[in-house]
């Protein structure tokens, strides 16, 4: 047995989803967790876990707040670089600022430092795990799955394939893909705490060669994840209609090769048709919101209320580049005021659940990551709910615990956490 410890603080966990029973209802606070061996293994009353655990560290955080670590469903590490990129709407900005940066990734020690530098960023901001797209490159998928696992990181991510409507040396092949997509599958897929997840970019640079034989992989592999971008702008629609003009609509290119299913995650799927919002129901596909880059590139708002009445998982995810953002809090802040101009108001609690039970049930991982409970995996961020002058005046105003949390996802970021924990392990150099 290894050694335990005992975190004490105001602990959150969801006994249900806060989209199905009242937000009051599906949160609860304990007093302190215990962890042993990478894992949860006691949440309750602290007297009570100090008791059963004589021998267990304490570690005290007094008032802030301990929660599961936030989870990134939709992500591209290798645009870390390229963030914040000005004036262009999805297709140009592809062209413009995307794709050159991505070619850089053919250069291994490139994609190792960026793989670096984004774990970095996103540590800093409370994100344990991430479901990143990488590049055509199978280095960047090396480095990427390299850094996560040296730092015992539970992450997600593909060799991004392309095999059309890209620059040169940006494009890959049918056959080539395919290969170098099941190589890495092979290689890493189940590898401590990695998962492979098969990535067609979106149909516009693939050919329906490409969609067919990713589908084939994906069948060949169904426990596998696969991860795609759909229905993100009005435009990127009308193309994928002249590019596959006997779809009938964009899920069809998906559907029509083998690549729509349960373990399917399509990224953005804002200007959905009724067809297409009904067959991913039925089929329990995730969609993935990511609200920052919705709003950056001027995709659209995305229907969070009427998607989840029509029972579809739906992540959260930043969408980094082509989202504004590293910060979980920051993208719950933009989903709040997405729902809002369409008429919502998200409860905080269903909020820090998108980020969390719900990212993590898009990725089927429930039941290791996203709460806290016995036996889920140590994955963990602590919030300051008083993190700068402005929130703390605020929280102190505060007449509950939501109230004060609700400040901290409109005006929070990377100040705002105190700590995160990552299989059990404290990252030391995030402690304040
Ligand atoms: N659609 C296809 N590729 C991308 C991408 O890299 N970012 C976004 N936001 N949409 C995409
Ligand atoms: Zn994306």
């Amino acid at each position: 047995m290894g050694d335990e410890m005992i975190l004490k603080g105001q602990v959150l966990s969801f006994g249900d989803s806060p989209f199905d029973v009242p937000p009051l209802d599906a949160a609860r606070f304990d007093e302190a967790l215990v962890l042993r061996d990478g894992k949860i293994v006691a949440v309750g009353a602290f007297a009570a876990l100090r008791k059963a655990h004589p021998l267990a560290k304490i570690i005290d955080y007094g008032p802030h707040v301990i929660l599961a670590g936030f989870i990134d469903a939709h992500a591209h590490y290798p645009q870390t670089a390229m963030i914040a990129s000005w004036g262009k709407r999805l297709i140009d900005w592809l062209n413009l600022y995307t794709f050159p940066e991505e070619m850089k990734f053919a250069d291994e020690a490139y994609a190792a430092e960026i793989a670096s530098r984004y774990l970095d960023l996103t540590t800093a901001n409370g994100t344990t795990t991430i479901c990143s797209f990488c590049t055509i490159h199978p280095a960047s998928v090396e480095a990427f799955f390299g850094e996560a696992q040296a730092r015992g990181q539970r992450v997600v991510a593909g060799k991004t394939c392309m095999d059309r409507n890209a620059p040169e040396g940006l494009r890959d092949t049918a056959q080539s893909g395919y290969d170098d997509s099941r190589a890495l599958l092979q290689r890493w897929h189940g590898v401590d705490r990695i998962s492979y997840a098969i990535t067609p970019r979106f149909s516009p640079t693939s050919t329906p060669e490409q969609l067919e034989a990713m589908g084939a992989l994906w069948a060949e592999h169904p426990d596998c994840l696969m991860q795609t971008h759909l229905s993100e702008q009005t435009d990127e629609i009308e193309w994928v209609k002249s590019l596959y003009p006997d779809a009938r609509d964009y899920l069809d290119t998906y559907e029509a090769h083998g690549l729509l299913g349960a373990r399917g995650l399509y990224g953005h799927a804002i200007h959905l048709e009724a067809r297409e919002r009904d067959r991913l129901a039925e089929v329990g596909a995730s969609l993935v919101h990511c609200p920052t880059s919705n709003m950056f590139i001027g995709s659209g708002l995305f229907d969070l209320g009427g998607l989840k009445d029509s029972g579809l998982r739906v992540g959260l995810a930043t969408d980094t580049g082509g989202g504004s953002s590293f910060s979980m809090l920051r993208t719950m802040a933009a989903a709040y005021e997405v729902a809002q101009l369409r008429g919502r108001a998200l409860h905080g609690a269903q909020l820090i659940w998108l980020a969390t039970v719900g990212s993590a049930e898009a990725l089927h991982m429930g039941d290791k990551i996203g709460n806290i409970a016995p036996v889920m995996e140590g994955d963990l961020v602590v919030l300051d709910l008083a993190s700068t002058p402005a929130i703390a005046q605020r929280a102190q105003n505060a007449s509950e615990i939501w109230e004060a949390m609700f400040a901290t996802i409109m005006m929070g970021d990377d100040r705002a956490v105190a700590d995160v924990w990552i299989g059990g392990r404290r990252f030391e150099e995030n402690a304040r």
